[in-house]
């Protein structure tokens, strides 16, 4: 894979703010599930979002892609402020993701789900694929070779060829970063990445994750239960209880933050091994 040698800062070393979140308010009817959320992202980092269930976490990733749009407040990415916008349109924009139910083709091998990650940089035209000559058959060939190495990375050549549905849990997982790898995103943001997985299958994805970071100065941005992971990866972290924030800073602010103490790391999360 190859990185942009302009884009790629440092860990942690940037003061690039890369994402901005000012005041986001997320109302579903009745239920507030973010209120007064700000905080900001800077290009280069591990930044995490941690909270007890329902604390509106995935709902705050969702604002950032555009699948929810706040109902006041301000997302700004990359300098430039925006309210409402189309999740194809943040994806174009170099924001990829992973769900916290994992969104696979099941059916579809490892590489050609990996290859539908490629989607937004087909440039080739209807026809032009349809009879898959020229910049089509050129195309198809350059995305191939892209996955290929992103599952050289990710140590996938063994099931490349396998239907996804078969796989085991972590390599699923595992085979979904892949995926949001392959649109060569500026800003990856993992949806608990190692939910249901036992320690090898996360210690793996930690290692992939600093990996993708390190190699690729890939900014990311990871919501995740696993206290560990959490403070072993993070360079900030924001907790959010009942939708609004109730600490953020250093993994070590954090866990010495009485407040998220109270709310969050003193009491054993559901799920939580
Ligand atoms: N589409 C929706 N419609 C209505 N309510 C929603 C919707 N999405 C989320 N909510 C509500 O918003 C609140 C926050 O949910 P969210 O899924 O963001 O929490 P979370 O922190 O990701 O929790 P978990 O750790 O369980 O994944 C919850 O009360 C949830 O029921
Ligand atoms: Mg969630």
């Amino acid at each position: 894979m190859a990185a942009n040698a302009a884009d790629v800062t440092s860990r942690a070393r940037s003061s690039e703010v890369l994402l901005k979140v000012e005041d986001v308010e997320l109302r579903f009817g009745g239920v507030r599930a973010l209120r007064g959320v700000s905080f900001e992202v800077r290009r280069g980092e591990i930044f995490s979002i941690i909270g007890p269930n329902g604390a509106g976490k995935s709902s705050m990733l969702n604002c950032i892609n555009g699948f929810y749009h706040p109902t006041s407040g301000t997302i700004t990415y990359k300098g430039q402020p925006r309210k409402a916008m189309r999740p194809y349109v943040t994806a174009s924009q170099g924001v990829a993701r992973t769900f916290q139910n994992i969104a696979l083709f099941k059916g579809m091998s490892t590489l050609d789900n990996i290859m539908t990650g490629r989607h937004l940089k087909t440039k080739a035209t209807l026809l032009e694929n349809a009879f898959w000559f020229g910049r089509a058959k050129r195309e198809e060939m350059e995305h191939r070779k892209f996955c290929e190495e992103i599952i050289d990375f990710l140590n996938l050549q063994h099931v490349r060829k396998t239907a996804v549905g078969t796989l085991p849990y972590g390599l699923q997982k595992r085979v979904e970063l892949g995926r949001a790898l392959a649109a060569e995103p500026e800003l990856l943001l993992l949806d608990e990445p190692m939910a249901g997985m036992n320690l090898e299958e996360k210690q793996d994805m930690a290692r992939f994750i600093l990996d993708v970071n390190d190699e690729f100065g890939m900014t990311i941005c990871l919501i995740e239960h696993d206290m560990g992971v959490v403070m072993d990866l993070s360079d900030s972290i924001v907790v959010l209880d009942h939708g609004e924030m109730i600490g953020q800073g250093t993994p070590e602010e954090v866990s010495n933050d009485p407040k998220v103490i109270e709310a969050y790391l003193g009491v054993q999360e559901e799920g939580e091994a």
